[in-house]
């Protein structure tokens, strides 16, 4: 790691200072391209579905991770390099936790990410304590789909509000550095924020202390009807779209290659 990479130590101190900026990549490319404006770049497990075509997280492996991570690590010079545990990699104890995280710490992460309260919390400390950086991810859940009954928001009553509440502390007390709030009411994605000392990073939940979004959403590259959450910046498909059709068209015409785009005796 260079001595410029934002560390779990530069994370926690935005607390109250600034909103942290995470974004998403699963590649060398967009690694590169989102470095600068990111502070935390999230290698999610998301890229099943968004890379892959999967019909959700469960299927993404350990393989793929650290494929990804690798990738990553090397795109980015000064973000801090956060990667998702993949669903059966870390469930089952925190030694399996370890073994898998220390992959992924290996190919380059500088903190790992896992999803779930209080089932987790033993393996937080354990890993933390045992110089791996932890990220908590509360609300919804996507390794738990199933379990959830669908991609639906959390913490709508009394009691699962309160739930959420009492993980968040449970996670950070653990030693968690920050930790991930996924579509859950904005009002309680604000009061959880104010509760914890460590930052919460929102995805449809508030204005916390920062916000992530999967970075091909934001740019108009996924299609269909994105999650209510999802603020689109750019129309990338679309760019991209009319670009091969021209390219097909010129190829298809006899306008490419012309003579500038090839070589001479
Ligand atoms: O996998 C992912 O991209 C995520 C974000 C949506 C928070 O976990």
């Amino acid at each position: 790691m260079t001595a410029s990479r934002l560390t779990t130590v530069d994370i926690r101190a935005c607390k109250g200072v600034r909103p942290v900026v995470v974004l998403t990549a699963y590649d060398v490319l967009m690694a590169q391209l989102v470095d600068t404006a990111a502070d935390m770049i999230l290698v999610g497990d998301s890229l099943g579905m968004v890379r892959f075509g999967l019909p959700d997280t469960l299927g993404v492996s350990i393989e793929m991770m650290e494929h990804a991570a690798a990738a990553v690590y090397r795109g980015a010079s000064r973000s801090l390099v956060l990667i998702d545990l993949p669903f059966g990699s870390y469930e089952a104890s925190p030694q399996q936790a370890f073994a898998s995280a220390a992959r992924l710490m290996r190919a380059g992460a500088g903190a790992i990410k896992l999803e779930g309260g209080a089932p987790m919390i033993d393996t937080v400390r354990f890993l933390t304590q045992r110089g791996i950086p932890v990220c908590g991810h509360l609300g919804l859940t996507p390794q738990a789909v199933h379990v959830l009954g669908g991609y639906k928001v959390q913490g709508r009553d009394t009691a699962g509000a309160d739930h959420l509440r009492r993980d968040a502390l449970a996670l950070a007390e653990a030693g968690a550095f920050a930790l991930v709030l996924e579509a859950v009411p904005a009002a309680l994605g604000n009061a959880i924020a104010a509760s914890l000392s460590i930052p919460v990073i929102g995805i449809g939940a508030g204005a916390c202390d920062g916000q992530v979004l999967v970075s091909e959403d934001l740019l108009g590259l996924t299609t269909g009807k994105p999650p209510k959450f999802v603020k689109r910046y750019a129309d990338i498909a679309a760019t991209i779209k009319n670009a091969v059709a021209q390219f097909a068209d010129d190829v298809r015409q006899g306008r490419f290659p012309d003579s500038a785009h090839s070589y001479n005796l």
